[in-house]
């Protein structure tokens, strides 16, 4: 986006990715875009309590839409529940909570709950520096930013309307892998969680192609935030955030483009934006995935979700 200078400083990532790309990226923003009205439509927005996903269950309340929390910390979720409703009371608010690292607490609430869904956001994420494993067996990071999502779109599918956007949260740290399947829940291997994370977000991106390819009656999208002031970025990264924290966005900026393509499909399906804008998916030779490797992503997240 933008003139010459624009695209030396989008290449240096540093300045994109930053508060100043946000600023710099904000002005080619169409200003009409979220100028609509989200009344009468549901939204359901997980890791909801804190950060990009606190940000993006404000700004969708903001344009009307009925916003229900995923959360997985009880006491979290009413603190998040609590400010929610004192900033914006005239909004319908709902949380409930959910791990959605755990198959059996994604099944167990979608057999709970019947409403029609027009917005979809995966946005829980972790980034841990130690294995640790699921009840279901699965490495927790593979788990939280993969299975339990894609059972939880598999198992709501018919619920979600026509028409409906179903949003991934993945990161620019997936720009320096290759999607791998090999040992994905590091059985054989010492655990690297940024690897690890690199490689959820990398299959998120391509998971959002193949569902876009699988029902095209639903508009899929990803997106990355660029570098943003939240918890998990203070707690997982430390020496990331003590060099950085002064260049950081906003929760509310980085959340802006999630609400963006919420609120209304963007293009078409199964594209990868970064501040309202499609992205490249590739950005470093080598990381393109083979073909049978894409599919082998659906086969494989058939058969982790199936535990
Ligand atoms: N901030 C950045 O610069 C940045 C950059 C790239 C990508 N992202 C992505 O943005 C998303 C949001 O992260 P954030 O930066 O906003 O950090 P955050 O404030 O720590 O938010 C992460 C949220 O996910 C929730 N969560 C974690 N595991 C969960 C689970 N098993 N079930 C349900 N919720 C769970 C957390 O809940 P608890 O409160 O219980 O921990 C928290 O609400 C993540 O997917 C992250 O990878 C962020």
């Amino acid at each position: 986006m933008g003139g010459p200078f624009d695209r030396i400083l989008d290449r240096s990532i540093v300045f994109s990715f930053d508060r100043s790309g946000y600023t710099r990226h904000q002005r080619y923003f169409a200003p009409g875009d979220l100028q609509l009205s989200l009344a009468g439509q549901v939204a359901l927005v997980t890791g909801a309590s804190s950060g990009i996903g606190y940000a993006t269950a404000q700004g969708l309340g903001r344009l009307g839409a009925t916003v229900h929390l995923l959360s997985r910390d009880p006491a979290r979720a009413e603190g998040a529940l609590n400010r929610l409703r004192q900033e914006l009371p005239e909004v319908q608010w709902a949380s409930t909570i959910l791990d959605v690292s755990s198959l059996a607490a994604v099944r167990r609430y979608v057999e709970a709950s019947t409403e029609p869904i027009d917005i979809l956001v995966h946005n829980a994420g972790i980034l841990p520096d130690q294995r640790s494993t699921t009840a279901e067996g699965l490495e927790s990071t593979w788990a939280t930013n993969l299975v339990g999502p894609f059972l939880l779109t598999e198992l709501l599918r018919p619920r979600l309307r026509p028409g409906a956007r179903v949003i991934q949260v993945a990161s620019g740290g997936m720009y320096t892998r290759r999607l791998s399947l090999e040992d994905r829940n590091f059985e054989r291997r010492p655990f690297d969680g940024v690897l690890a994370y690199a490689n959820t977000k990398r299959a998120m991106v391509v998971l959002n192609e193949l569902w876009a390819e699988r029902d095209p009656q639903r508009s899929y999208a990803a997106m990355h935030p660029g570098w943003a002031d939240t918890p998990s970025v203070r707690s997982a990264l430390p020496r990331f955030y003590r060099v950085t924290k002064s260049i950081l966005r906003t929760p509310a900026e980085g959340a802006d483009t999630v609400v963006w393509l919420a609120a209304e499909a963007r293009g078409p399906s199964g594209r990868f934006w970064f501040d309202r804008s499609e992205a490249p998916t590739h950005l470093i030779p080598g990381t393109v995935e083979a073909p049978e490797v894409r599919s082998a992503l659906w086969s494989a997240l058939m058969a982790d979700s199936a535990r």
